[in-house]
């Protein structure tokens, strides 16, 4: 078979940016994205994608309507694909068996019996979304008890490792591409058809090819492990500030060891976005399920401290407020669970400003790209509050971040956009309440500068001495309690 037409299903994340990136570099192969969302298909067709990733609007206008489309109409799609990529979402299950840990796979069940009630010819069977380990099994069950007559499948694992606001970049330059598949000869030419697509630009060497089982489990490993890492460092964060280390140069001494590696050391806030606690919650229920309540342990202490990092950050601000925020006025700036995304799904911002909402904090969010719908809307989620009409009393939304600032008690950062390093914080000061506070969740402002100009200054990770604090500034701090 010579792969001529691919089929996606789901315009998500993770389809529409695979898939633009493969038309754009596979100019003999026709690619069509298709999705049950009528408005997502609108969104891909018109001039503002649905997405913010740098570098997509323009891989897209290079290749649509050239050799890659977007629709609603999934079936001929489907006929049409000699290779087929499932890519819908895989959300934590929010009810019965599993509920709160478990992946939710009916999307991707409703795929395979879609593929094999229309499917006229043989097809190759991508899982591309992230499932649990033997997803493939179940998927390839599904299709071939509904066949038609002389049809048949191969279904492989090849999980996406796309980080957002660096998708392009990471699927032009992967450090690997995994494809897993079934060992047999049919499975071993299935595999060499995938690898022939992303051959046309990755090299052969970065293609790493595995069984099936592996390949599933690797993706949830992977995710796994980096999250650990920012627990990791955001469990030394606690330390340090109990004891006067200072994280950052604890995170370089400690990166700079080449058998463990500088990326992923930054304490924050704590990580979001829709992977790493969907899997790390995913890999805790597979544990349970194989009876291995020690692993489960072990990986859900990962999430656990995700938590306690969150939370205790926002008790950080209040007891630095004097105790209270009730009615007083703290500017959010950033609101997306990472920089150079318009995505908030399990933002630590969704938390933080949860947590302040609860003790009676008004809030002024200001992020350069989410929409103020979404915050309102992740900010009256049922999983957050019982009562949204007194959130939406307490939330403002502002465009610009100097009107946030305006007679606030505090700034407090929760998302590492690089504007925010360029703003100027003394004219901020100047129409703040006083003390003004500032808490950097993401350690990326100029800290000494900004206790120079009067801020009381806190980040994540260190401790200002208040005699520094005192000295930096000329002013008299009035006591706060501190309970390291
Ligand atoms: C992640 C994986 O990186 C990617 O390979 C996978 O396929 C999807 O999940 P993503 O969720 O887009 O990607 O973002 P990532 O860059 O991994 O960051 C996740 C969270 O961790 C963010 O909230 C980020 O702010 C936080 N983080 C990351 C830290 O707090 N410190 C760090 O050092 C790194
Ligand atoms: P991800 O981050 O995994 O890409 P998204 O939620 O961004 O997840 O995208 C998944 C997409 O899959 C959504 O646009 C949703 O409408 C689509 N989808 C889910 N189930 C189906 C289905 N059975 N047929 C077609 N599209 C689907």
């Amino acid at each position: 078979m010579v792969i001529k037409k691919v089929c996606c299903i789901g315009a998500g994340y993770v389809g529409g940016p695979t898939c633009s990136v493969i038309a754009w570099k596979c100019p003999d192969i026709q690619v069509t994205v298709v999705d049950k969302s009528e408005l997502r298909i609108k969104q891909w067709n018109s001039e503002k994608l649905p997405i913010y990733e740098p570098g997509l609007d323009k891989v897209v206008k290079e290749c649509k309507g050239r050799n890659l489309f977007f629709s609603t109409d999934i079936d001929s799609a489907i006929k049409e694909a000699d290779l087929i990529f499932i890519s819908v979402n895989t959300p934590t299950k929010t009810y019965g068996i599993g509920k709160g840990r478990a992946a939710d796979l009916k999307y991707v069940e409703a795929c395979a019996r879609k593929i094999a009630e229309v499917a006229e010819n043989n097809k190759i069977v991508v899982e591309k979304s992230t499932v649990p380990v033997r997803a493939a099994e179940s998927i390839t069950h599904i299709l071939s008890a509904n066949r038609k007559l002389n049809v048949s499948f191969q279904v492989l694992s090849n999980p996406e490792f796309l980080a957002e606001g660096t998708a392009v970049d990471n699927l032009l330059n992967p450090d690997r591409v995994l494809i897993g598949g079934e060992e047999s000869p049919e499975g071993d030419a299935a595999v060499a058809e995938l690898s022939w697509i992303y051959g046309h630009w990755v090299e052969a060497e970065k293609i790493i090819t595995t069984n099936t089982w592996s390949s599933e489990l690797s993706k949830l490993a992977s995710n796994a492990f980096l999250a650990q890492r920012v627990s990791s460092i955001n469990a030394i964060s606690a330390l340090c500030e109990a004891t006067g280390a200072d994280v950052s140069e604890v995170a370089s001494a400690v990166g700079q060891d080449s058998r463990i590696g500088s990326k992923f050391l930054q304490a924050s806030v704590g990580f979001g976005g829709s992977c790493f606690q969907k899997d790390l919650l995913n890999l805790v229920y597979i544990a349970e399920c194989v009876n291995l309540p020690e692993v489960a342990n072990y990986w859900q202490q990962v999430t656990d401290m995700n938590v306690y990092q969150r939370t205790r950050f926002s008790k950080r601000i209040v007891e630095c407020l004097f105790n209270t925020v009730t009615d007083k006025t703290l500017a959010v700036f950033g609101f997306a669970f990472k920089k150079n995304t318009g995505d908030t799904r399990e933002s630590p911002a969704i938390y933080v400003c949860s947590h302040l909402l609860e003790e009676g904090a008004r809030l002024n969010i200001f992020d350069p790209k989410v929409e103020p719908k979404q915050i309102e809307q992740d900010l009256t989620s049922a999983d957050v509050t019982s009562d949204p009409e007194r959130v939406l009393n307490l939330v403002n939304i502002y465009s610009d971040p100097y009107e946030a600032v305006k007679d606030a008690h505090a700034i407090a950062v929760l998302t590492e956009w690089d504007e925010f390093k360029t703003y100027n914080y003394e004219k901020m000061l100047s129409i703040m309440k006083k003390p003004a506070f500032i808490f950097d969740g993401r350690k990326i402002l100029d800290h000494q500068a900004l206790i120079k100009m009067g801020f009381h200054t806190e980040t994540i990770g260190k401790r200002f001495s208040r005699n520094a604090l005192q000295r930096a500034s000329g002013e008299h701090f009035p006591a706060f309690s501190w309970t390291p």
